[in-house]
């Protein structure tokens, strides 16, 4: 009898311990990023989509890297308000996914954002996307130097368009002045 429930003891412990082990694999983290790698221009928008994945409440920690700096930029937990770092403040937007949003990129914004998930249990991972930050294009500065160019050239056919009418102007009021003469002339004439 005490032998049987000794077995049973053994049993309960190892289905014990097999559901606990099933619980941490569950629990393990995972982040799924669509796109690792982005480019995009100045003064763009940029979106570091993830899907994270675990068992309890994750905390959400953001931070870039790049050669030669690495600050934090924010941290937060789905449905709390972000504790996002001065730098950032108007730039950042959080999801309650874990993604981050960071609008009008400068050129210093080129680099490595990592992504690490903190569980309540105290396990962790991280996620690592590249950034890089692209110049004002070269068909950009040809296109403005081409509005330029035609700027100038409306411009000048404005100036040509009023030195004709002024030109037009002093011969009308000169043929003007004559006529009243020529009339003045009859009408001494007649006198
Ligand atoms: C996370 O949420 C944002 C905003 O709702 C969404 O644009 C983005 O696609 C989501 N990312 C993933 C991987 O689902
Ligand atoms: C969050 O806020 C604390 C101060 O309350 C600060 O020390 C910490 O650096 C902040 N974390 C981030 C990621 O901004």
């Amino acid at each position: 009898m005490w032998h049987l429930r000794l077995w049973d003891f053994q049993d309960v412990a190892v289905v014990l311990s097999i559901a606990l082990y099933m619980c941490h694999l569950a629990g393990a983290i995972s982040i799924h990023c669509p796109q690792r790698s982005l480019t995009r221009s100045m003064q763009e928008d940029v979106l570091f989509s993830v899907n994270v994945s675990c068992l309890g409440v994750p905390k959400f920690h953001w931070t870039f890297m790049s050669a030669a700096v690495s600050r934090p930029i924010g941290a937060w937990q789905p449905g709390t308000d972000a504790n996002v770092t001065e730098d950032y403040s108007s730039r950042v937007q959080t999801y309650s996914n874990g993604s981050l949003g960071l609008s009008n990129l400068r050129l210093q914004d080129a680099g490595y954002y990592i992504l690490t998930v903190t569980e309540e249990g105290g396990s962790s991972r991280d996620s690592g996307l590249v950034l890089k930050v692209n110049e004002v294009l070269y068909e950009d500065l040809q296109y403005l130097s081409v509005s330029g160019l035609a700027l100038s050239a409306i411009a000048g056919l404005l100036m040509l368009a009023m030195w004709l009418l002024n030109k037009a102007y002093g011969k009308i009021s000169a043929w003007r002045s004559r006529r009243k003469e020529e009339e003045r002339a009859t009408e001494l004439q007649r006198l």
